[in-house]
């Protein structure tokens, strides 16, 4: 990988980049440049299928902006064009809301040679490539993302579920994308508290496998929280090769792909007890990368220094690292019903140094809890 300092520094940054996530005959490219959106059409042509639809799916909120730019820009593919909306929000990833989707195919009658296109968040991405997964056994979709956590991370690497009222994300499947088409000028419009709960997944990616990025990420923090066009294209660039890295490397998490998990064990259960409240999921994974990150210190894995390194980072990107008033026991209870839990062990992604972790399902009960004391409101 080239430096990631040289590439901010040669101001190369603006111009159009991509990353290839080498899956064999599944591969694809993700697409990273301003305005893709307005060429969304001429992006994606090579992947449709003459005669067959082509169905952007978005929510409410985004249809008026995204949802009819993206069937605008397809115009000149020539395929059959329709739009199906649903809800907006982390309340709306249930199997009610893929329901719809599905009917909506189903009632047009879609083929298996369709083409979906997700554009929005990682809310979008996870379900409308749910539904790609599972409608008539599968059909090809393009990940257009439009937030700062779905450029980071969401869209890349093909994991795609909804929530169950236990827990988060506890019906999916593995369904790569053919594309992933990133237009940067999306962020513009995105409101600035989950613009910047995308930089939460940014900072994990640089503590999980590169201490370059946790490098430049404590010097550039707040250009980056102000969407300063010339970190973007870079930062953005070297999330997704880390995350295809990861990706390539295991695909299924039978391994090293669960290191992308740090900071969501906890996370997940303080998100499932608060997301009814607002809490947004890169805010959960930044308190869950504090609570790691300590019980990772108390373990004697890592130094005090390192804990504060990290927490004054997340602070500086006005992430929240303290657990807000809940019950202890509901909290624990969240975490072992979570998917990754093997057994009856709590497994933790922590931290070793800046750049690397390990994964771990011996944190002593003791310090899980003093550790949750210690980071309550
Ligand atoms: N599949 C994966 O590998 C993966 C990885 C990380 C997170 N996720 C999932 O992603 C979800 C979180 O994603 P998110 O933070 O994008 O949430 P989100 O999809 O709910 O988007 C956040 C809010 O921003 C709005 N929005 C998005 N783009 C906008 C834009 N350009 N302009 C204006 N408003 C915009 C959305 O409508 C929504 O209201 C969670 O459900 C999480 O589980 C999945
Ligand atoms: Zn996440």
């Amino acid at each position: 990988m080239p430096s990631l300092k040289e590439a901010i520094e040669s101001r190369e940054s603006a111009e159009r980049q991509t990353v290839q996530v080498g899956m064999g005959d599944r591969s694809y490219e993700i697409r990273i440049a301003r305005d893709l959106l307005d060429r969304l059409g001429e992006e994606t042509s090579d992947l449709l299928t003459a005669g067959a639809p082509a169905v952007v799916v978005t929510n409410d909120n985004l249809a008026e902006l995204y949802g009819a730019k993206a069937i605008a820009a397809l115009e000149p593919t020539g395929a059959e064009r329709h739009l199906c909306v649903v809800p907006d929000g982390e309340t709306h990833k249930t199997m009610a809301t893929l329901g719809q989707i599905l009917d909506f195919l189903v009632e047009r009658k879609c083929p298996r040679q369709t083409t979906l296109y997700a554009v929005g968040g990682g809310v979008i991405g996870d379900m409308a490539g749910f539904a790609a997964a599972i409608y008539l056994r599968g059909i090809s979709y393009v990940q257009v993302p439009t937030s700062s956590l779905a450029m980071v991370d969401a869209s890349v690497g093909g994991k795609t579920a909804v929530d169950h009222p236990m827990g988060k994300n506890l019906i999916g499947a593995f369904h790569q994308p053919r594309r992933v088409v990133m237009d940067l000028s999306a962020l513009d419009t995105q409101p600035v508290r989950a613009y910047r709960a995308g930089l939460a997944e940014i900072i994990k990616h640089g503590v999980i496998r590169d201490a370059e990025l946790f490098e430049v990420l404590e010097k550039e923090i707040e250009a980056l929280a102000n969407r300063d066009p010339l970190l973007l294209a870079p930062i953005i660039r070297r999330n997704c090769e880390i995350k295809a890295a990861v990706v390539e490397a295991d695909e299924r998490e039978a391994g090293l792909r669960a290191i992308l998990n740090f900071g969501h064990t906890l996370g997940h259960g303080v998100e499932n007890l608060c997301f009814q409240s607002g809490m947004l999921h890169g805010e959960a994974v930044s308190i869950g990368m504090a609570g790691a990150s300590l019980i990772a210190c108390k373990m004697g894995l890592w130094s005090g220094q390192e804990h504060q390194r990290l927490k004054a980072l997340l602070q500086a990107a006005k992430l929240p690292v303290a657990i807000p008033p809940l019950d202890t026991d509901a909290l624990k209870d969240r975490m072992l019903r979570d998917k990754k839990v093997f057994g009856k062990k709590l497994r933790f992604v922590l931290p070793v140094r800046i750049g690397e972790v390990e994964i771990r399902d011996d944190v002593p009960e003791s310090i899980l809890l003093a550790a949750i004391e210690e980071m309550k409101d």
